[in-house]
């Protein structure tokens, strides 16, 4: 039996991962967040190790507001950075494997094409600077790992751009979103089962960078437009510039990834952004 602990568990990827554990029958997952195990606490997490025994962490726990974090930034810092730091410690000292979960910001979004994993890494904002320094933790520590950077995610679990598109498109009857930006929404639930196949299949060994989102290219005005229309919501998207609607923190242009490492590694196929959207938006509309 594989003993699994999930940080960050009540967030948006934590949540799914807690939803499909009993398809684990040979997993033995705990599940801990911010009130039980703080990540920033090398206090809590000495104690909390030295009466649990794990093989592997799935660190979940994150600081995610991405525009809170250009005036948050010691916050930011601190989980993203220093919190990730605690948790390499803590994996070389009990031989634990991590698996830790990155994102596109780390990249300007100034590329051309698909972003593979060995593409130079450049923070445009303070939330991308923490994730890429917490990376950097991780690539000098003497620990099997595996960083697995993801975009645009959302579940059926916490808040997201759909449940916000859905909310204000129930509640107006236009909306402007950007065009300008493109990428690929990632289903936190999809994610969750590549996370869980790198245990299954034992494919941590030595540190390893992985992309994953969804299959599929669409701007933040496409994607707001299939959630409308897939839940026949009355309410009119018009495409906006970025300049147009300014925001404190800066977003990559461009920030798709090239997933062939990863579904190489896992043989995995991954589901279409569309197919992932409409699965999650039946099981929001179920609640
Ligand atoms: N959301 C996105 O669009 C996106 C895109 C790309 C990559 N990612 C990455 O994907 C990962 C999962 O994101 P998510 O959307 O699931 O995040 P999320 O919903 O914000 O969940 C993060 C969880 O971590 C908890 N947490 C915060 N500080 C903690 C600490 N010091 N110790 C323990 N737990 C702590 C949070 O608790 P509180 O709620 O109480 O703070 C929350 O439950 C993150 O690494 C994120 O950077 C996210």
């Amino acid at each position: 039996m594989k003993n699994i602990l999930v940080t960050g568990s009540q967030g948006q990827l934590g949540s799914e991962i807690n939803a499909i554990e009993s398809n684990y029958p040979d997993l033995n997952f705990s599940f801990t967040d911010m009130d039980e195990l703080n990540i920033c606490s090398m206090e809590q997490l000495i104690s909390f190790f030295s009466s649990n025994q794990f093989d592997y962490i799935i660190n979940c726990a994150a600081y995610t507001a991405v525009d809170k974090a250009e005036t948050e930034q010691a916050t930011a810092k601190k989980i993203n950075i220093d919190g990730v730091n605690n948790l390499v410690s803590i994996s070389e000292q009990y031989n634990i494997s991590l698996i830790h979960i990155s994102t596109d910001y780390v990249f300007d979004g100034f590329n051309y094409k698909p972003y593979v994993e060995t593409d130079l890494t450049k923070s445009n904002s303070f939330y991308g600077y923490t994730k890429e320094e917490g990376e950097k933790r991780i690539i000098n520590g003497s620990i099997n790992a595996v960083i697995i950077r993801t975009s645009w995610l959302y579940s059926a679990f916490g808040n997201n751009f759909v449940k916000t598109i859905s909310k204000h498109a129930n509640a107006k009857s236009e909306l402007n979103v950007v065009f300008d930006q493109i990428g690929t929404p990632t289903y936190a639930a999809d994610l969750a089962k590549a996370i869980i196949q790198f245990i299954v299949q034992d494919k941590i060994k030595g540190i390893e960078i992985y992309h994953y989102s969804n299959e599929g290219v669409c701007s933040w005005y496409d994607f707001a437009q299939e959630i409308v229309a897939f839940q026949k919501i009355e309410c009119k998207i018009n495409p906006i510039e970025g300049k147009g609607y300014p925001a404190p923190a800066n977003r990559p242009f461009y920030s798709v990834f090239n997933k062939e490492k990863i579904k190489r590694c896992l043989n995995i196929e991954i589901p279409y952004w569309k197919d992932s959207l409409k699965v999650c938006l039946s099981i929001i509309n179920k609640k």
